[in-house]
């Protein structure tokens, strides 16, 4: 599917090109072959992340929740959004920490779902209507990369699983930081590389054998889940991706891994 978009250049230009998948790539075309991965995917995607993680990507994006304690008034940017999952149990864990909305002075908790690819979005409004989530949530279809939001206009921005399909992930590290709030927090959640050793072996074999099949059975395009597992082991591993975060001017910046370092929670403050 995507072998005619694919230029087989030569890996040290790296001004010019960047990896998709496995694969080098001119930057002016990854994007449009990231769009093609998460066109063909989208109405399979939410069915699939819960084949291919065994319901673990629930887990972790709770994690993320968790950890950014939603509260009243705050005001989250989720970019790379994709079907809502994150807005939605944003959205559902403020209202339980939100207190009493019936006074003058509440504020509700809003969710802008952002994310380059229409179709996932559609998705996602579709989930919402399903759920009756019909007011405190905006979806925006834009490009991490060049946000179409003020300077320092909320209090969290969070991506999840997405920052690893970003052509250029130091333009988006510096688009949170613009339109995080002072005091503002960056959460990201991200397949990393994991620290126990054992677990490498089996993971590298269910990734790259069963993975793509999965995908293959239930969304009849294995490509896009070739190059979903390919995109991960193309992801920076934790620390240096901890040292791209503080690069973008974030302080304080942690991390925390999940499940042996399958996953890691990239945690920073603008101050
Ligand atoms: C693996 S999905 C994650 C969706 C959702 N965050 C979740 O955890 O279920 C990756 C998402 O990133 C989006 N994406 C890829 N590149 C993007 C970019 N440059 N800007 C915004 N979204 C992007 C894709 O369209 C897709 O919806």
């Amino acid at each position: 599917m995507f072998r005619n978009m694919i230029k087989e250049n030569d890996p040290d230009n790296t001004e010019q090109t960047t990896h998709f998948g496995f694969r080098t790539v001119d930057k002016d075309s990854k994007q449009g072959l990231v769009r093609n991965v998460f066109d063909s995917v989208a109405k399979k995607y939410d069915v699939m992340n819960d084949v291919m993680s065994g319901g673990l990507h629930r887990l972790w994006k709770d994690a993320l929740i968790r950890t950014l304690r939603p509260e009243a008034g705050m005001r989250l940017l989720d970019v790379a959004g994709g079907t809502g999952d994150i807005a939605f149990r944003f959205l559902e864990a403020a209202n339980k920490r939100g207190g009493d909305d019936s006074a003058a002075d509440f504020k509700a908790a809003k969710v802008t779902v952002c994310d380059i690819n229409a179709q996932m979005l559609d998705v996602g409004r579709d989930r919402a209507i399903d759920r009756g989530i019909l007011k405190n949530i905006d979806w925006v279809c834009g490009n991490a990369e060049s946000l179409a939001f003020p300077g320092s206009s909320f209090e969290a921005y969070t991506i999840a699983f997405g920052i690893r399909n970003v052509t250029n992930i130091d333009k988006a590290l510096a688009e949170a930081y613009r339109i995080l709030k002072p005091g503002g927090r960056f959460l990201c959640l991200e397949f990393s590389k994991l620290d126990m050793p054992f677990l490498d072996k089996i993971y590298e074999a269910y990734s790259f054998h069963l993975l793509p099949r999965f995908g293959e059975m239930i969304t009849g395009d294995r490509d896009s889940y070739q190059y979903l597992v390919e995109s991960i082991r193309q992801f920076p591993p934790q620390e240096k991706f901890k040292v791209m975060i503080e690069e973008a001017g974030f302080k304080r910046v942690t991390y925390r891994n999940m499940t042996g370092g399958i996953v890691a929670l990239h945690s920073g403050w603008k101050i």
